[in-house]
Parts: C-alpha cells; structure tokens; sequence
C-alpha cells in the first residue's frame, strides 16, 4: 500500500446532463483506492448538509424565476461552505478529493448557459477559493443527443429542464476549458468499458506524475 505524506490532490469529474457521471464517479473512486489511496468523494452543488440545502434551492422547480445572479451567488455560497469544512480539510489531512462537479460547472452552466461574464465568475472564484484549483479534472463530453436519450422519461430538475440550445452552450464552454491546466476531455459517448479504459490511463498517468 502506497502512502502518500503531506497534502491531497483534488480532481474533480464534469459532464452534461445524463453523460454517466455517478457509474464513472465510482470506478473513478475505486481506482484510487486499488492504488491505496483515500479518497473522499462528493459532489456540488452540495457535499455537506447546510450545502446541500444550497443545492436544494438551485435544483428547486417553482414559480418565481431565479435571477441569474442569485443562481451564480448560491453556487459559490455553497461551495465556500464546501471548501472551509470538507475540501480544505481533507486535502490537508493528505486524503485525495474527488468531487462530482466542481467551479468548470460554474464556467459552463452560469458562464456558457446563462450568459454570465467570465470576469465575474473569475472574481468570485478567486475571492471564495483563493488558489485553490483542480489537479486534475476529468470531463465527460457527450453529444446532446446520447444525453437525451439518457434522461427521457425522469423526473427533470430546474436545470435539466432547460432548452437544447442551453446545453450547447454548456458544453461548447466545457470544451473551451480543455485549455486550462490539468483539464482532459474523455470521449463519453462510447460504450462505458472504453470510457473508463481511457479514464483509467488518465488516472494512471497523473499517480504516476504525482504520487510515485
Ligand atoms: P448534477 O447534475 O451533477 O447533479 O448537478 C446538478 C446541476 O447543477 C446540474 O444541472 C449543473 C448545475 N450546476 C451549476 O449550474 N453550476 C455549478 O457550479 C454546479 C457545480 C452545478
């Protein structure tokens, strides 16, 4: 069993609606662990108890429409709450993070979906999470169709009952970030034995890089 001294890494997995996010966050998982790492995994919006009413609230279908703002505000509220007591302190302590979503949601959704400037996101980023960023983050891009296909007939949430045309511009912003520092865009619309072969080699690649 390897053991790692000092601090953490943080990757985060992100993908559109319906792309398999929950199968590969478990294999992903499972991965580390195989290696003899501890991972601690969980998700935004949410990830402690008061986020997660956060989370409620964003997810929330009701009446009165959400002003945009109030939408980015409650995402970055939920994730300070999300950084000072589960993320900080478990990278800290030398467990790895693994988080369903994270701020590249934040680039795609409330940045390429809503229309919100990426100096504003940028500012708030910076003001919640000082430098703390990703290592690594794994993006799972599908075509809109396969996704669709995937989420026919559920229960929909407030985002997911958005227009196509908003989901093209989440994921053209998703596929804008693969620009940025430990970004990799995983082609998920493949049968998931060879989405998560190509999960693993990133996985593989990046314990290599850092761990041994
Ligand atoms: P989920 O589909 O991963 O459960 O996430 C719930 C929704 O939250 C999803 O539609 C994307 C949205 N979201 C944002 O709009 N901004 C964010 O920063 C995050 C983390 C999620």
């Amino acid at each position: 069993m390897k053991q790692r001294q000092g601090r953490g890494r943080f990757i985060t997995l992100e993908g559109g609606e319906g792309v398999g996010k929950s199968t590969n966050l478990a294999f992903v998982k499972a991965h580390l662990e195989a290696v003899g790492l501890e991972v601690v995994s969980t998700r935004e919006p949410g990830g402690t108890p008061l986020a997660e009413e956060i989370r409620a609230l964003l997810l929330a279908v009701r009446e009165e429409p959400m002003a945009e703002l109030t939408e980015l505000l409650l995402v970055f509220a939920g994730r300070a709450q999300h950084l000072a007591t589960l993320i900080e302190p478990a990278l800290a302590r030398g467990a790895w993070v693994l988080s369903d979503r994270f701020t590249d949601a934040t680039y795609a959704y409330q940045g390429g979906g809503r229309g919100l400037e990426t100096r504003v996101i940028a500012l708030l980023e910076q003001l919640v999470q000082g430098d703390l960023r990703p290592d690594l983050t794994l993006y799972l891009d599908t075509p809109l169709e396969v996704a669709e296909a995937r989420l026919a007939g559920r229960d929909l949430d407030r985002f997911e009952r958005e227009q196509r045309a908003f989901f093209e511009r989440v994921r053209a912003a998703y596929l804008q970030r693969s620009r940025e520092p430990g970004f990799r865009v995983i082609d998920a619309g493949v049968p998931l034995k060879r989405v998560q072969l190509a999960l693993a080699a990133e996985l593989d690649r990046f314990v290599e890089e850092t761990v041994l």
